[in-house]
C-alpha cells in the first residue's frame, strides 16, 4: 500500500481535518478504534477472561516497540510516562563516585526537572549548552548544540548525559547522536536520550548510536492514546541496574514465587529483563489499544516515514522561503537532517492556534511565540498549502 493511501484510515482526517499538531498529542488509526470496542465489549464480561490476551499484548507491545528502535523485546519496559522513565533511571544510579548529570538545555522542562531532584541524593547539575542561569527562560530558538559544546560539559565526573532526540520547541533534532554518544563513553559516562519527539516518524537504532537509555511517549508519533511510555535499557545495564521503584512486576517469575516474598525479606531477585523496571499491573486495555497501532507503524516502516516527513517538511521550506510566503520567519533550522517539525513565528500564538480551528486545522502553539507544525505520513502537500493559506487569513483578521 503507498504511504499516502494510509490517511484513510484515519477517522479524524476522513472528516476533513488538517491535522498537523503531532508533535502535541497524534491521532488514532482505525485500528485503535476498533481495539477500544473490544475492549467495551469485554468490558461487561468477567475480567479475569480477557486478562490474559490482554498481558500477552502488553508483551506483544514492547516487541513492536523495540523492532522500531531496533532494539530486543527484553530490553523494554512499558512505564506510565517519560518523566516515569527517566526517574527509574535516575532512581537506579549512585551518585558517591560519580555525580554529575549533563543536562541538554533543549531538554523538555519536565525531564530536567527529574533530573534536578537527584541533587537531594547527592548529584550535580550541568545544564549544557545554557548561556542562562538555570531558572530564567532558556533561549532556546538559538541553541543548536553540537558534540563540541557537550565535549566542554562531560568529564570523569560525569555519570549520565541526558538528551533530547529533537528539541520539543524549535524542531531542531540533535543529528551528532553518535558522536555525542562515544565522547561520553569514552569518559566512562551513560546517555539517556528522550525521543518523544522523534520515535514513529525518524529512524532511531539503538545499536546503531550505542545509547544506553531511550525514553518515548507514545501518544505523539506512535499514534497511541496517553497513559503509556517505553524504557529501552541496553542489555548488558539492565542487571547492573536496580532502581529504588519498584513493585510486584519488578520481581523475577513474580507470577509463581509472588507469595512466597514476604519468607525472603525483601531479598527476592529482580527480573532479568527491562521488566525490573515495571511496578505493578499494567495500563492493559491501553497496551492492547495501541499494539495494532504500533504494528500499523512497523508495517509501513518508519525509514519510509522519514523519508515521507521530510519530503514534506522540504516543501514547507520551500513554501516559507523561496515562494512568495517570505512574511513568514521560522525558527526550525534550515539543514533537512536536523529538522523533524517546522516553527513559525506569530504574534500571540495560542490565539491563533484556537482562530485555525475554524478552518478545520490543527497546529500546536509553543508559548506565545510560535506555532508548531508537525506532518506525519497522513498529511499530503496540498495540506501545506492549505495551512499557510488558512494562517495568512487568520493573522490578516
Ligand atoms: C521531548 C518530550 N519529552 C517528554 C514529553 C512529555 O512526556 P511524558 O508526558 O510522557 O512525560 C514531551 C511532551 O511534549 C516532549 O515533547
Amino acid at each position: 500500500m503507498k504511504i499516502e493511501e494510509y490517511r484513510n484510515r484515519f477517522p479524524i482526517i476522513k472528516r476533513g481535518m488538517n491535522y498537523q499538531a503531532t508533535c502535541g498529542i497524534g491521532i488514532l488509526p482505525d485500528v485503535g478504534v476498533q481495539a477500544i470496542e473490544d475492549v467495551k465489549g469485554t468490558s461487561t464480561e468477567i475480567p479475569e477472561v480477557n486478562f490474559d490476551n490482554f498481558l500477552n499484548a502488553h508483551e506483544e507491545l514492547k516487541a513492536e516497540f523495540a523492532k522500531i528502535i531496533n532494539a530486543e523485546p527484553g530490553e523494554i519496559a512499558i512505564v506510565p510516562s517519560t518523566s516515569a522513565a527517566a526517574c527509574r533511571i535516575l532512581n537506579s544510579l549512585d551518585y558517591e563516585k560519580r555525580n554529575k548529570i549533563v543536562v541538554s538545555a533543549l531538554s523538555f522542562p519536565g525531564i530536567s526537572f527529574a533530573c534536578h531532584a537527584q541533587q537531594k541524593r547527592g548529584a550535580k547539575i550541568s545544564f549544557v549548552p545554557s548561556p542562562q542561569k538555570i531558572g530564567s527562560p532558556v533561549d532556546y530558538d538559538n541553541l543548536r548544540p553540537g558534540p563540541a559544546d557537550y565535549e566542554k560539559s562531560i568529564d570523569e565526573k560525569t555519570i549520565l548525559v541526558v538528551l533530547t532526540g529533537t528539541c520539543y520547541r524549535t524542531g531542531f533534532r540533535q543529528d551528532k547522536l553518535r558522536e555525542i554518544v562515544k565522547i561520553a563513553h569514552d569518559k566512562g559516562a551513560y546517555v539517556f536520550i528522550d525521543d518523544g519527539q522523534l520515535s514513529g516518524h525518524f529512524v532511531e537504532d539503538v545499536k546503531g548510536s550505542n545509547v544506553d537509555f531511550l525514553a518515548s511517549t507514545t501518544y505523539k508519533y506512535l499514534l497511541c492514546p496517553t497513559g503509556n511510555a517505553f524504557l529501552y535499557v541496553k542489555e548488558k545495564l539492565v542487571e547492573k541496574l536496580e532502581s529504588l521503584d519498584r513493585g510486584w512486576f519488578s520481581g523475577e517469575d513474580f507470577w509463581d514465587s509472588f507469595p512466597y516474598w514476604l519468607e525472603d525479606n525483601g531479598h527476592h531477585p529482580l527480573s532479568k529483563t527491562a521488566n525490573r523496571f515495571e511496578l505493578g499491573v499494567p495500563r492493559l486495555p491501553l497496551d492492547y489499544i495501541s499494539l495494532p497501532v504500533l504494528k500499523m507503524i512497523n508495517e509501513i516502516g518508519v525509514k519510509n516515514i522519514e523519508n515521507y516527513t521530510k519530503c514534506l517538511l522540504d516543501y514547507y521550506f520551500q513554501r516559507i522561503t523561496e515562494d512568495g510566503y517570505e512574511g513568514f520567519e521560522t525558527k526550525s533550522p534550515y539543514n533537512r537532517e536536523q529538522r523533524s517539525h517546522l516553527t513559525i513565528k506569530v504574534p500571540e500564538a495560542q490565539r491563533v492556534a484556537v482562530k485555525l480551528r475554524k478552518y478545520n486545522t490543527a497546529v500546536e502553539p509553543s508559548g506565545e511565540e510560535v506555532i508548531r507544525i508537525a506532518p506525519h505520513f497522513y498529511n499530503i502537500k496540498e495540506e501545506i498549502d492549505e495551512l499557510l493559506i488558512n494562517l495568512r487569513r487568520t493573522l490578516q483578521e
